[in-house]
């Protein structure tokens, strides 16, 4: 059968983004409002539909899928549907995007369940500074969280950290030596223009991946590598240690010529681009057809003409996506 999925500009689709929930027990300032009106469930796919979708998705060709949110791990279940993805043939690279704060609970029975890898998001190693960013998180339990995950027996965990100017630019040090010395991997995250969050203002809070290079680089000389991810970050190695350094740089380094991914919301809207409104509706066709693998499919194959050249995010402020990061999984 061979891969099926490629779009009118020659990119071949081999990562999919799946949300399974657009609530989170966090309200993050750069990814949710305060009050967050969250989405009724017959309105989410199901567990049963978000692992069709999947199996869809691999049966096509696709290699990789990161389960996204919201935050997995406080969908009810979500267990099983790790484990059914995780017992899918064909499938490389398995991973979740966390917050965290579940992992004490929930490491141990994930790494069983097939899960590979896990990125856990930490923007602040100071109590207070991370309630602020968080809204409601609690730091110590998610560095517990990062406990387990390592004690589980997870990979080259990595945390993903969003750089705001005036609010954590100045733990940038901090937070690579604490993955230095966790033997973590780390990736610092420009801030995305998704969502019109009312905290604070993008133009003003904007800090590029090449400022955030420059201030590690007053302690750590950082050595490139060819090693991509399939992916936007762009990873760099220090001279002294295993930690992998990346910068996810969606307004400074346009990674779009080789985007290999697509989205699927929890509403099942399937994606093409990250910063684009192209869609096709996924859960429409599952609804229609019960069970119907080949609708869904072809579903799936007819989408990826829809796939757009590349994304237009400025740094001014301007809104350009209404969707917030929570709906549309990270
Ligand atoms: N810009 C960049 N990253 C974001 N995330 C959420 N909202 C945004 C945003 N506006 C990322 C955070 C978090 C992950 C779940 O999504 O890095 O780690
Ligand atoms: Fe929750 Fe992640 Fe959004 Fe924070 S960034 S509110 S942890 S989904």
């Amino acid at each position: 059968m061979g891969h099926q999925l490629i779009d009118n500009f020659g990119r071949q689709v081999r990562y999919v983004r799946l949300s399974v929930t657009d609530r989170c027990d966090f309200r993050c300032v750069y990814c949710m409002s305060e009050e967050m009106t969250f989405l009724p469930r017959a309105q989410v796919l199901t567990l049963e539909e978000l692992a069709m979708v999947a199996r869809a998705f691999v049966e096509l060709g696709v290699e990789k899928i990161r389960l996204t949110g919201g935050e997995p791990l406080v969908r009810r279940n979500v267990g099983q549907l790790v484990a059914d993805i995780g017992a899918l043939p064909g499938l490389k690279d398995f991973a979740m995007t966390t917050n965290g704060a579940g992992l004490g609970k929930h490491a141990r029975q994930l790494r069983e369940a097939g899960l590979q890898r896990l990125n856990i998001s930490l923007d602040s190693l100071d109590p207070t500074r991370f309630r602020r960013l968080t809204r409601t998180g609690d730091l110590e339990r998610v560095l517990a969280g990062i406990r387990a995950a390592r004690e589980a027996g997870f990979e080259r965990i990595k945390l993903n950290a969003v750089v705001l100017k005036g609010r954590n630019e100045d733990e940038v040090l901090d937070l690579v030596d604490f993955a230095r010395g966790e033997g973590l991997d780390i990736s610092f995250i420009e801030e995305m223009p998704l969502g019109d969050v009312s905290d604070h203002s993008r133009a003003e809070t904007y800090c590029s991946s090449d400022e955030v290079q420059a201030l590690i680089e007053q302690r750590y000389p950082l050595l490139p590598t060819t090693e991509s991810s399939l992916g936007p970050s762009r990873y760099f190695r220090m001279g002294d240690s295993d930690t992998r350094i990346g910068f996810i740089s969606p307004h400074s380094h346009n990674f779009c010529a080789s985007c290999n991914r697509v989205r699927v919301t929890v509403e099942g809207r399937l994606l093409l681009c990250l910063g684009n409104e192209h869609s096709v509706d996924l859960r429409a066709v599952l609804r229609r057809h019960p069970g119907d693998m080949a609708a869904l499919k072809e579903a799936i194959i007819q989408a990826m003409p829809l796939k757009p050249e590349r994304h237009h995010f400025t740094t001014d402020g301007d809104v350009q996506v209404v969707r917030f990061m929570n709906t549309t999984g990270g």
